[in-house]
């Protein structure tokens, strides 16, 4: 019987997520991956979700794309690796899915949830690991970096996502953890390894 346990770490970008994944992976001897991307399927479906010269992709059809995206990363990296007992530490995960294109594009929740709930199939993370924090204080850490499509979107759909992870993370209390992003990135490290070891004795 497998006794990995699979960890997901979520939040807006310019959160640290990508940071702490590779710190936390590292402390508990995890296989670290991603999604969008963690595979090199993932990695072309990304480059078309990313491209900012692609203007006329539709709300489905993204959705879809990164349930694509998740079936081969689940199939490939996630599963393969639960299996032997290894645990599993990812940058996003399906909540991404729901946040940003059931929330933040406003396609039916229960639809997106549906079609993911096939791309998954029995692997939903165990912790939800959800940094959150105030749009001033993204907006501060993204200064000058490129944006790709997502980042482009405007501030009304960046709300909308930011309150579809809180109110996920406020629906099942027993699989979420917000932690405060405004911290320090130490300090927000430390919180990440307390909750593992509260939640899964790691
Ligand atoms: P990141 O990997 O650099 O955080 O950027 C990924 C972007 O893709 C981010 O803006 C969120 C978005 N995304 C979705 O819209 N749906 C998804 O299912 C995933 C995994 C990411």
């Amino acid at each position: 019987m497998s006794d990995g346990r699979y960890i997901a770490l979520e939040g807006a970008e310019g959160c640290g997520k990508s940071t702490h994944a590779s710190r936390l992976a590292t402390a508990l001897g995890a296989v670290l991956t991603r999604e969008t991307g963690g595979t090199a399927i993932g990695q072309r479906i990304r480059a078309i979700l990313h491209d900012t010269s692609i203007n006329n992709l539709s709300h489905r059809a993204e959705a879809l794309l990164a349930a694509a995206d998740r079936a081969q990363h689940i199939d490939e990296v996630v599963a393969p690796a639960l299996a032997v007992g290894r645990h599993v530490v990812s940058d996003r995960s399906v909540y991404s899915t729901l946040a940003y294109q059931g929330y933040g594009r406003e396609l039916p929740i229960d639809e997106v949830r549906h079609l993911n709930r096939w791309a998954v199939g029995t692997h939903w993370p165990d912790l939800v690991l959800l940094i959150d924090a105030a749009p001033e204080v993204l907006e501060r850490r993204m200064r000058g970096r490129q944006l790709d499509r997502f980042e482009q979107e405007g501030e009304l759909f960046h709300e909308r996502v930011r309150d579809g992870f809180r109110q996920m993370a406020a629906e099942e209390p027993e699989r979420w953890v917000v932690i405060d992003g405004a911290q320090s990135l130490d300090s927000v490290a430390t919180d990440i390894r307390t909750a593992t070891r509260e939640r899964l004795g790691l």
